[in-house]
């Protein structure tokens, strides 16, 4: 009767915590699939028809002031965080935080093994905090290697603006099929 009780009084107390807002473990994977699915077709779509209008010089410019825009906006619909981040970034404000880094070595790791998962999830605490982290990895494909390949794949055109507007570039040199980075998102979950 006790052990029932006691149970029942757990069930009741977790309702309670959901019903005041709390996020679950499932919520928060939901929202993130949902934010990364917002930004991925998102910037492809932009990506695609910028170069398709203005070729691969004019869609530089485009692609990167969109894709922090973007990030920003689903960030703040949400009120959660969002952003890409890569080992070798193009622009040093998609650095990854240490967790981050651990990930993206990990998803290396697993590529190479041919084990790579379709994200990343773990719910972690910090500083008191719940929250969960997703990490969704992106590939290179062919069309990549035009902004990101070997220097023989960037046309000098290109490169040039690259060079002008990335001083700190090292988001180059890629193959086809390689971690590029990921989409990383990082769901509050204690409210
Ligand atoms: C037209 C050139 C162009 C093409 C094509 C392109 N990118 Fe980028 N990429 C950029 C620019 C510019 C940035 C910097 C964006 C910013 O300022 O946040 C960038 C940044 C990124 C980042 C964020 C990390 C970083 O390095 O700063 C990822 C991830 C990425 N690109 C993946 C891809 C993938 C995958 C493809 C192919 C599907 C692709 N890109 C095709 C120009 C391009």
């Amino acid at each position: 009767m006790k052990i029932i009780a006691a149970t029942l009084a757990m069930t009741l107390a977790m309702a309670a915590g959901t019903a005041e807002g709390k996020t679950t473990k499932e919520q928060a994977i939901t929202k993130a699939k949902s934010m990364v699915k917002q930004l991925g077709s998102g910037l492809k779509g932009e990506l695609q028809s910028a170069v398709k209008k203005s070729g691969f010089a004019g869609a530089v410019t485009a692609c990167g002031e969109i894709a922090q825009a973007k990030a920003e906006q689903i960030s703040q619909d949400n009120s959660s965080m969002i952003h890409r981040v890569s080992l070798k970034t193009r622009n040093p404000a998609n650095t990854p935080d240490d967790y981050e880094r651990a990930r993206l070595q990990r998803m290396e790791r697993d590529l190479a093994n041919g084990a790579l998962k379709k994200a990343y999830v773990e719910v972690v605490m910090k500083d008191g905090a719940k929250s969960l982290r997703f990490m969704k990895p992106i590939l290179t494909s062919a069309f990549c290697l035009n902004c990101h390949g070997a220097e023989s794949k960037i046309k000098p055109g290109v490169a040039a603006i690259l060079s002008r507007l990335y001083p700190e570039d090292k988001a180059r040199g890629y193959k086809e099929n390689q971690v590029r980075g990921a989409f990383s998102v990082t769901v509050p979950m204690d409210r």
